[in-house]
């Protein structure tokens, strides 16, 4: 790791980018991580879709920005003036997109942006729609790495200098465009001192906790500790833990949250112990529209991530049923706050999340 820290340090790359002149959207592709810095340049639709269902790049915000460039993209080719056949062809890439993956709001919520500027601007000439979409795509980055830091700030103030936080999966910079939602907190104290203990879960089957949590922080000097996911109470119990910091894909109207598989049993022990459990989740994870978990769609993931994948060879008898849902739903009231860009809310959160989004003028 110390020839790693010596090369390009991995946060100076940037998770998600629009390279205009070349018709591309370019991605670190975070399968390669750890091992590999890669910039992989994707042009057409099917490269996205793939690109965004293999978690090349993953992550709800970054998934976002992805979808919101992708679909500029194939704006930008729809060779018409007419701008009915113009809109129904943006729809048609659109829904295409959107299907990549069910569980992370941000995805439909970065190409319903995009749709609406088509339709604000439904009498302007194809050409301007274009580059009001490269436009709105752009500020949609910017916007992810303000929010990012706001949630952090929020975040800093549940915590105190010295603390330990565990989080899993990977809510950090490579899931978003800057700073992360989960670690924006810990990179904001590690800027000012705070000395954070941080204990990352591993997070089966796909790794996202060992392979990019561990690495961005051990990389930017953050005090990380790198623990199996089934280590959680272990040191829950050691009294290590101050706060567990978490990241989201969905959050319902009533608090309950979709997060990486795994995440409910952090909190869930976490309870046992008395460690409070912050969700950190921009606005635009928070789905007003969805009551409760009940009502989130998991997405299921393939059966050769658990029994093969990271192995030499299969680790499991062949034939064998495997049940790989890929997120699963904490129940809200195992949540002690959500933090969001424009601060924390509390239960019951039927009512705090609903004055967030009436207070700020946010469309739900
Ligand atoms: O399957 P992934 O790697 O896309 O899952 C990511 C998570 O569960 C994150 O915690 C969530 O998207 C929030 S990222 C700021």
């Amino acid at each position: 790791m110390s020839d790693e820290r010596a090369k390009k340090n991995i946060m100076e790359y940037e998770t998600v980018a629009l390279d205009d002149v070349n018709d591309a959207l370019v991605i670190l592709d975070q399968t390669k991580l750890p091992g590999k810095a890669e910039l992989v340049s994707l042009h057409t639709g099917e490269e996205i879709w793939e690109a965004i269902y293999l978690l090349k790049v993953r992550g709800a915000p970054a998934i976002g920005v992805a979808a919101a460039f992708g679909i500029y993209l194939l704006a930008k080719r729809i060779q018409t003036q007419d701008y009915d056949v113009f809109y129904h062809e943006f729809c048609k890439q659109k829904e295409y997109l959107n299907s990549a993956r069910p569980t992370a709001v941000n995805l439909s919520w970065a190409l319903n942006r995009m749709e609406r500027i088509c339709t604000e601007n439904s009498r302007l000439p194809v050409t301007e729609i274009k580059k009001k979409l490269k436009e709105e795509a752009v500020a949609l980055k910017e916007e992810d790495i303000q929010v990012c830091k706001a949630i952090g700030e929020y975040g800093l103030t549940l915590v105190k200098p010295g603390d330990g936080i565990l989080t899993h999966c990977n809510a950090g910079q490579l899931a978003t465009c800057r700073y992360g939602t989960a670690t924006a907190p810990i990179y904001l104290g590690q800027e000012r001192g705070y000395h954070f203990r941080v204990f990352a879960d591993e997070t089966r089957p796909l790794l996202q906790g060992a392979r990019l949590t561990a690495y961005e922080l051990y990389a930017s000097g953050v005090d990380v500790t790198l623990i199996c996911d089934n280590m959680s109470g272990a040191v829950m119990r050691n009294g290590w833990i101050n706060a567990v910091f978490v990241g989201c894909d969905r959050v319902a109207a009533n608090g309950d949250v979709a997060n990486k598989i795994g995440t409910s049993v952090v909190a869930a022990v976490a309870q046992r112990y008395h460690v409070p459990v912050y969700v950190c989740a921009p606005t635009s994870t928070i789905d007003l529209h969805t009551a409760t978990g009940a009502d989130i769609m998991i997405e299921q993931r393939p059966t050769h991530e658990v029994t093969d994948m990271w192995y030499e060879k299969p680790m499991a008898p062949e034939g064998v049923k495997v049940y790989n849902p890929a997120f699963d739903v904490t129940d809200h009231d195992l949540i002690a706050g959500i933090v969001t860009e424009y601060g924390i809310a509390r239960a019951p959160y039927t009512e705090s999340l609903r004055e967030i989004f009436v207070k700020n003028n946010k469309i739900f």
